[in-house]
């Protein structure tokens, strides 16, 4: 099926957690994973506990948790001890409010070492906690905020004018991190808050299905999906954090993603935290210069990021990366979107490392499908199934498919991190299990002789551009609120560097004329309205649009004039 399938990079020499993958997949039981837990014992649940506290009762509290850094200078580090005595003031904030268990709390904040410490305090109270990213315009802030119910949120002085207080009647309190909070009712200044409230909390027990955070990821239709994890995700999160990412106790480890996305949570705060690693974090913008000062400044072992960074990255060159001490390095793992054999090849070459690829989604809650140091990598596939993860390619009757056959990638239910709701949307929910005792992740792929797994694309029409979930319904969606903008339809085009960027086909109302200012104006739109990356780079003008009779826009055949490829069946076009 593919010319690539016969590279291979050997794994290396270094011991790894995992070992042989065969036997850790053939001896491989949750119970053994379940008894890392001091719940196991005790029978009392919480993630941050297992992330936090229980390093400071086993006498590991002086050690560095988070190492912060950020582009304007801020610098701070946190040890397990302080990070716990934080976390319990803002659950004791929260308390003093009426706030509780089952609770939906927001944080829609840049990085900084609050945003941390505030999610922890959420998670102590038994709420569940809702990330935002901070890119977030009104829109998408109220959609998230409103269908979740959230009745408290976290945010920032520069960001609070984007949360439309007046159309969320359930938000009772907004927590104003900054300097000078305006004194309105409902609003409450973080740090002043903070200072009345004890260090001391009881961190409030919860089963291991009651719920832990809720993340927000498009689809290909409707508004962003509330998709919903429960604390018994820290199964798959501490095992894969030993095999997959292979942590061990000194550990300084840095994953670049942001918590308003799955990864800078599941992988960004809980893998490391439950092994009780230091956790970098490194607030403001990409830049190839700052990021190997990160890795050399704290002399990261182990980083996690994504294609888009390591073709920017590869972009900048080879004698920038000479610049610095990048020796610290043991391991180096990417997710999000395809990676490039391009990109393995050049990662292994300058940076003396295999850039391990890793396959999950913001519902499947944990990486499933990886590379591992202790296996081959064969550039280009994602690798092979977690260990207690049967993974499988599946046609539409749920048939299993031979090696090297294209199909649904699909994984055998259940596992411990999978999504346990779709937010107020069973029917959305269900889709993702229509073929029973199969979860069909909308990804295609196939599988080799050796049994690993080959990304192939999507299904549906999902975006994925720089490695984030854009759903183009969302964007059209905004676009026709523009008062120039008739109709709209909205594909992802190839990109060297982003994966694919956001392309819109727009028929304009009558009066309007197609000019380049236009272009421009209705690009901002979308990017004030909804989200930079959500926002076009392309906007091309039409007469009409390919629509279905039913009047649905038939993205399929405006991504095939894209490419000039033939639009396949046309047979339900309008005319
Ligand atoms: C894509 C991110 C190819 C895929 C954790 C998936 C990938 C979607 C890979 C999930 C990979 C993620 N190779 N494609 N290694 N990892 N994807 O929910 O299409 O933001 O369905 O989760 O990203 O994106 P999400």
């Amino acid at each position: 099926m593919s010319q690539l399938q016969g590279e291979i990079i050997a794994a290396g020499a270094a011991s790894s957690n995992l070992g042989n993958y065969e036997e850790a997949c053939s001896q491989f039981h949750w119970e053994d994973v379940e008894k890392q837990f001091t719940w196991y014992e005790t029978g009392k649940v919480n993630m941050a506990y297992e992330a936090i506290d229980r390093h400071v009762d086993e006498g590991r509290g002086g050690r560095i948790a988070l190492l912060y850094q950020d582009g304007d200078g801020r610098q701070e580090s946190y040890t397990f001890e302080e990070l716990q005595e934080k976390s319990n003031q803002f659950a004791n904030v929260l308390r003093s409010k009426g706030i509780s268990k089952g609770n939906r709390v927001f944080v829609f904040m840049p990085r900084s070492p609050e945003l941390y410490i505030c999610l922890l305090g959420i998670l102590k109270i038994g709420a569940i906690a809702g990330p935002l990213f901070e890119a977030f315009m009104e829109t998408a802030v109220k959609d998230r905020l409103e269908d979740s119910g959230a009745v408290a949120l976290v945010t920032t002085t520069a960001l609070l004018p984007r949360v439309r207080r007046d159309e969320l009647p359930l938000l009772q309190y907004v927590f104003v991190v900054g300097d000078n909070v305006q004194k309105e009712e409902g609003i409450l200044d973080y740090h002043s808050e903070m200072n009345q409230a004890s260090t001391n909390a009881e961190i409030e027990w919860v089963n291991r299905e009651d719920g832990l955070i809720l993340h927000y990821t498009s689809g290909s239709t409707g508004k962003p999906k509330g998709i919903y994890h429960v604390h018994n995700a820290m199964l798959q999160h501490y095992y894969t954090g030993k095999v997959v990412l292979d942590l061990k106790q000194d550990d300084v480890y840095w994953c670049t993603a942001d918590p308003g996305w799955v990864t800078g949570t599941s992988y960004g705060i809980f893998a490391p935290w439950l092994h009780g690693v230091t956790n970098v974090v490194r607030g403001g913008r990409f830049s190839p210069g700052d990021w190997y000062d990160t890795i050399q400044r704290y002399a990261v072992t182990v980083w996690y990021s994504a294609p888009t960074a390591f073709r920017m990255l590869m972009g900048a060159g080879e004698d920038i990366v000479r610049e610095y001490d990048l020796s610290s390095l043991r391991h180096v793992l990417s997710v999000g979107e395809a990676l490039n054999p391009e990109v393995v090849r050049w990662g292994h070459k300058t940076y003396g490392h295999r850039i391990h690829d890793t396959w999950w989604m913001t519902e499947t809650g944990g990486q499933l499908i990886c590379n591992y140091p202790s296996l081959p990598i064969k550039p280009g596939s994602m690798g092979k199934p977690v260990p207690g993860i049967q993974a499988a390619i599946i046609d539409d009757n749920g048939k299993v498919l031979p090696p090297n056959r294209m199909g649904n990638l699909a994984i055998r239910t259940p596992w411990p991190s999978m999504m346990r709701l779709v937010w107020n949307n069973a029917p959305k929910f269900e889709e993702y299990f229509r073929i029973p005792g199969w979860y069909i992740s909308g990804d295609t792929a196939y599988m080799d002789e050796d049994g690993y797994f080959w990304f192939q694309g999507r299904i549906d029409d999902v975006i994925n551009s720089s490695g984030e979930r854009v759903g183009p319904f969302e964007v059209e969606s905004k676009l026709v609120e523009h008062p120039a903008v008739a109709e709209a339809g909205v594909i992802g085009k190839p990109d060297p560097v982003r994966g694919e960027v956001i392309k819109a086909f727009i028929s304009l109302r009558e009066g309007y004329h197609p000019t380049e200012e236009l272009k421009a104006e209705i690009s901002r739109f979308v990017k004030e309205g909804l989200s930079a990356h959500a926002a076009p780079r392309e906007i091309e003008f039409k007469d009409k649009l390919p629509k279905t009779r039913s009047g649905k826009i038939m993205r399929r055949v405006l991504k095939a004039w894209e490419l000039n490829l033939p639009a396949g069946d046309l047979s339900t076009i309008e005319d």
